[in-house]
């Protein structure tokens, strides 16, 4: 496993969702060990990556970005260093604009400077923002700027596109990053959850290896969600191929939402190494919904989602999501056992808990082809 976040989507944590402008050395750090101590790593989880705020309000006369000294006395590289001892990937943040969303300073007009910067501080992802640009530059040119930039220091950077779907951001944004935002800010709560999926189920053929479409952050373990809602958002994540970007306080999960985000078989249709997302099959508002992907060798995965505020049960015909076959397993990823397929297509009797999920991966069958327009093509 590479774990470059381009072949297969990127996964790791982020300050934003849980810490706003609240962040600092000792956090990363605590934050560092716990996503290795914790099993974290070892489940996948990659990047370790800070948001707004690591920045001061200032550059130094000759142009380069003054961290916030009060929250990181000791630098950026010095956290980078300790992140990278850990065996993890370091990311940090900017903005396609003269400051950030919070008002520090961001790299319009500074992009190969700092691009610099990033590069010798040892980032290895960097989320750029759409916040405080000069009314009449377009993104395309912000973003391509920064690619640029970023290209020219000659190490490897990932590089995720946070412009919230502004001109049309999946029509141009794979040119210059590997991810790309689709919408504004995801918030604690299921509402916004559904609203998400409603944008990703058009957009989602965009999506592919090294162009993500990134539905933003994992609100897990935030406080607000149940424990089925936070199933439910972290298997339709990992069946999308989004990012999955954990966002809350490490230290404060309980036994039942680390197995979520810790799930292997989850994890493993995430990073499936076709890199194909999920559609959305099936849409009935307020009530259900059904998304399908195709996996490796010839599997699939189903998706379920129950939006009514009761249990639902439910029957489900495989051969309607195009997967046929007379040897065909059916594997509950959730329970990890197999589950019995009456007369080769139907999984009965599916009882799935409010806001819930049910996750299938079906094997030793075909997938019946169908008129893709999926767009294969990689930047
Ligand atoms: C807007 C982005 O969409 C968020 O994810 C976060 O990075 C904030 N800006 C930080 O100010």
């Amino acid at each position: 496993h590479t774990y470059d976040g381009i072949s297969t989507p990127p996964m790791g944590w982020n300050t934003w969702n849980k810490y706003g402008c609240h962040i600092n050395e000792q956090l990363i750090k605590d934050t560092a060990d716990m996503i290795v101590n914790n099993g974290y790593r070892d489940a996948g989880y990659a990047y370790l990556n800070l948001d707004d705020c690591w920045q001061s309000y200032d550059r130094t006369p000759d142009g380069y970005i003054i961290v916030d000294s009060d929250a990181f006395p000791n630098g950026i590289n010095h956290v980078a260093d300790y992140v990278h001892g850990r065996g993890l990937k370091f990311g940090l943040y900017s903005s396609a604009g003269r400051q950030t969303c919070a008002g520090r300073m961001a790299s319009s007009g500074f992009e190969i400077q700092d691009a610099e910067t990033y590069a010798n501080m040892g980032v290895d992802y960097l989320k750029y923002d759409n916040c405080n640009y000069e009314e009449g530059i377009s993104a395309k040119v912000r973003y391509e700027s920064m690619a640029k930039a970023i290209n020219a220091t000659g190490r490897r950077i990932f590089l995720s596109v946070c412009s919230w779907g502004t001109e049309n951001t999946w029509e141009w944004a794979s040119r210059y990053g590997h991810s790309f935002r689709t919408h504004d800010d995801i918030y604690n709560d299921w509402k916004s959850i559904v609203e998400i999926l409603n944008v990703h189920a058009t957009v989602v053929p965009r999506s592919g290896p090294g162009k993500w479409a990134d539905p933003d952050m994992l609100e897990i373990g935030n406080g607000k969600l149940t424990l089925d809602e936070s199933r439910t958002h972290f298997s339709i994540w990992a069946a999308m191929k989004a990012p999955l970007i954990l966002g809350n306080n490490l230290n404060d999960m309980s036994r039942d939402l680390y197995d979520i985000v810790t799930n292997r078989n989850v994890i493993a249709v995430n990073q499936d190494p076709l890199g194909l997302p999920a559609k959305r099959l099936v849409h009935i508002p307020y009530d259900r919904d059904i998304w399908a992907g195709e996996l490796v060798n010839q599997s699939m995965v189903l998706v379920l989602i129950n939006f009514m505020d009761r249990r639902q049960t439910f029957t489900i015909d495989i051969k309607q999501y195009n997967y046929t076959g007379l040897d065909v397993t059916v594997v509950d990823l959730w329970k990890n056992e197999t589950v019995d397929l009456k007369k080769n297509r139907y999984i009965e009797g599916q009882v799935i808990e409010p806001h819930g999920v049910a996750m299938f991966k079906l094997l030793n069958g075909t997938i019946i082809r169908q008129e893709e327009d999926i767009d294969r093509t990689t930047p």
